[in-house]
C-alpha cells in the first residue's frame, strides 16, 4: 500500500459519514453560533413573498456577490416575478433549495437560502448549479456552513453527481465556505470568476 492510500480512504469515509442520511420534508432547527434558534426546511413555491422580503433586506454588496452584478433599484412587479421564478422548485428535478427562517414578532423572515438549479430542459442533468445567500445581519454566525451542509444532502435527494458553484474570485468568504464542505473539488479561475466543481458523495 502506498503511504498516500490510507489518508485518502480515511478522508473519503469521513466525507461519506458527514453526508450520510437524507433531507426529508420535515422542519429542522438550526442554532447559530451565538445561540439563535432558526427553522430550516425545503423551499416551497409559497415562499416567493419571503424571498422578496429577503432581497429587500440584503445589502448592495451581498446582492452583488449573489447575482454577480449590482442590483439596487428593482420595480415591485419585477421583484415578485423574479421571486416566483426562484421559488418555483420541487426539490427533485429542475431545482431545489433549503431555507433558514427566523420567526419574529412581525412574522417569518427567510434569513438564508442555499439553492441548486438545473437547466429547465434538463431535469435529470448530472450537474446542478449552487448559490447561497445569508442575510447580512446573520453573516459570520455559522448559518452559511449549516445551509451548505444541507445543500449537499439536497444534491443527493436530486440525484446530482456534481455541484458547480460560480463565485467571484475575490469572494473569499464564499470560496472558503464551499472548500470547508471537504468534497472532492476541481477549481478553476478565469476572468475574475472561480468555478468550483464538487463531487456529490454517494
Ligand atoms: C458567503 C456567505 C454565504 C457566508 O455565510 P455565513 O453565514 O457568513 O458563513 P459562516 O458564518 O458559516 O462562516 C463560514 C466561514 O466564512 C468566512 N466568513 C463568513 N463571514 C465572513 C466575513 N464577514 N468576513 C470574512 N470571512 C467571513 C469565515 O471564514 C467563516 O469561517 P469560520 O467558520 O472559521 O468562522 C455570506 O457571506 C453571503 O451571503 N455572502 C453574499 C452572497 C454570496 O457571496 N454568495 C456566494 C456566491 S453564490
Amino acid at each position: 500500500m502506498s503511504t498516500f492510500a490510507l489518508p485518502v480512504q480515511t478522508w473519503q469515509s469521513d466525507v461519506n459519514a458527514r453526508y450520510a442520511g437524507s433531507l426529508d420534508e420535515q422542519e429542522q432547527t438550526i442554532l447559530t453560533r451565538d445561540g439563535v434558534q432558526l427553522v430550516c426546511r425545503l423551499m416551497t413555491p409559497d415562499d416567493a413573498p419571503l424571498l422578496v422580503d429577503l432581497f429587500r433586506r440584503m445589502s448592495p454588496e451581498t446582492r452583488r456577490r449573489r447575482f454577480h452584478y449590482p442590483i439596487d433599484i428593482v420595480e415591485e412587479d419585477r421583484l415578485l416575478e423574479d421571486a416566483r421564478r426562484l421559488a418555483n422548485v420541487d426539490n427533485r428535478t429542475h431545482g431545489g433549495a433549503v431555507v433558514a427562517l427566523e420567526r419574529a414578532a412581525d412574522g417569518e423572515h427567510i434569513v438564508g437560502v442555499a439553492r441548486l438549479m438545473r437547466p429547465a430542459k434538463q431535469p435529470k442533468a448530472p450537474e446542478v448549479e449552487a448559490a447561497i445567500t445569508v442575510r447580512d445581519d446573520y453573516h459570520g454566525r455559522g448559518l452559511g456552513t449549516e445551509l451548505l451542509r444541507r445543500m449537499v444532502l439536497l444534491a443527493k435527494r436530486m440525484h446530482a453527481k456534481t455541484i458547480v458553484a460560480e463565485i467571484e474570485a475575490d469572494n473569499y468568504a464564499a470560496i472558503r465556505l464551499f472548500r470547508e464542505l471537504n468534497l472532492t473539488t476541481v477549481s478553476t479561475t478565469s476572468h475574475g470568476e472561480t468555478t468550483m466543481r464538487m463531487e456529490v458523495p454517494a
